[in-house]
């Protein structure tokens, strides 16, 4: 058992936009005061799509911390760095590939998804870096034992398949030499009282399934002062039948947001030009969405519309109140308002939501070593917690030779 850890990562591979918002970003500022907190510049991974022009990863990785940072990330409750920093994650990645079946991978719905999208646009992902993407994606999470992971719904499975990896790992390295004398003599070290109370919760935990049983004895364990982590999580590991409990499981944290659509109405994305960017200024949004698409049928001003077929409608869902959607349901279905009139309070809402954005990217924008000495604190945290795991990685797999 471990403490409550988050971690989350992006690709640098653009500008951040109003869909990073409030897709993941948004989501992460709340959480970093609930939770120790780490989030990352997934560069390596960004070479999975980028390996033929890496040079937008370099481009806009610290562009991409200023955009976190402004968007209200606080460094002194999050740690952030870059992953090829890390070079644990690298070694991680490898260790974890030799039990990784490979059909575990082939059967991750991203995998033929993507594929079958790239190849229309006469890209090849036929590499071995993609179909290891949520592999190294494991080892990511895993060397930092995050139980938490916020992502989009596209990464649910990403995080299962982490999930089974852990558990792979647990059963086949967690089982020290003597793991069941080295438990029994941990579980003398409850005290009488404490030992027989835990056996029987373990027991009706193994016979009978009873889940209520092995929180009880969890708690039994967490509350139990004087105990060395080792035995501690050997008791953890014990009431489960299993060995050691080396990599923690992880789990997806789902952002419930309605879904914010480009300018377009399809996804917002920097390449498809339907983007609003987090640092746009106030002449920029107007513009945009003055000269967005509406409801075809509207031809005229008095010709009637159908919201549902517009993609500012999604932005009214977004950021408009109960009482300006019916406005704008009831004004367009009967042509009382115009569009540009429609417009306005979708302008007005996004404004006000990035002007304190870019206000805190100023500071930041003014003096880059600001940034890089966040990075670099933050990449020195992350590599001791990920020598921490690594060692007990290489130790579990019989890799510490003296
Ligand atoms: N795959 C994620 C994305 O495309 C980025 C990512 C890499 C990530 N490693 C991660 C997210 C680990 C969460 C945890 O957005
Ligand atoms: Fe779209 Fe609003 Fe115009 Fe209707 S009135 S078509 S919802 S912009």
């Amino acid at each position: 058992m471990f403490e409550d850890r988050v971690l989350s990562g992006m690709r640098p591979t653009g500008a951040m936009h109003l869909g990073h918002y409030h897709g993941a970003l948004k989501n992460w500022v709340s959480l970093q005061n609930e939770y120790p907190c780490f989030f990352f510049a997934a560069d390596w991974h960004a070479l999975t799509s980028h390996y033929e022009d890496p040079s937008v990863i370099e481009a806009t990785v610290w562009d991409m911390f200023i955009d976190w940072l402004a968007a209200g990330i606080d460094p002194s409750k999050a740690t952030l760095f870059i992953q090829s920093r890390i070079p644990q994650h690298a070694e991680l990645t490898l260790l974890l590939s030799f039990f990784t079946p490979l059909a575990w991978l082939e059967r991750v719905p991203t995998y033929k998804d993507q594929m079958e999208k790239h190849a229309e646009h006469g890209r090849d992902l036929l590499t071995y870096g993609f179909l290891g993407y949520p592999l190294m994606q494991g080892a990511d999470i895993l060397i930092y034992r995050a139980n938490k992971v916020p992502v989009g719904e596209d990464q649910v499975a990403h995080v299962e398949l982490v999930r089974e990896i852990a558990r792979r790992f647990n059963h086949l390295f967690g089982r020290e030499k003597g793991f069941e004398e080295k438990a029994e003599a941990a579980v003398k070290k409850l005290g009488p009282k404490k030992a027989k109370l835990y056996r029987t919760l373990r027991t009706r935990f193994q016979e009978q399934g009873d889940a209520a049983a092995l929180e009880q004895a969890r708690a039994l364990v967490t509350d139990t002062q004087n105990l060395s982590l080792g035995d501690q999580e050997r008791l953890y590991g014990f009431l489960e039948g299993g060995g050691r409990m080396i990599l923690s499981e992880p789990e997806a944290l789902l952002t419930s947001t309605p879904k914010l659509l480009g300018l377009d109405g399809e996804k917002m994305s920097k390449s498809q030009d339907n983007a609003i960017l987090l640092r746009d200024t106030p002449e920029h949004v107007t513009k945009k969405i003055r000269t967005m698409q509406t409801d075809p049928a509207r031809v005229r001003r008095s010709d009637p519309g159908e919201p549902t077929k517009c993609p500012v409608w999604n932005l009214h869902q977004v950021y408009s109140d109960a009482n300006t959607q019916d406005w704008v349901l009831q004004g367009c279905r009967t042509a009382g308002i115009g569009c540009l009139e429609c417009k306005q309070p979708v302008i007005d809402a996004i404004n006000a939501e990035i002007k304190p954005i870019r206000e805190r990217a100023t500071q930041y924008e003014e003096d880059p070593t600001l940034v890089r000495n966040i990075i670099q604190d933050g990449c020195e945290k992350a590599s001791d917690l990920a020598d921490e795991t690594m060692r007990d990685v290489r130790e579990a797999m019989g890799l510490n030779y003296n």
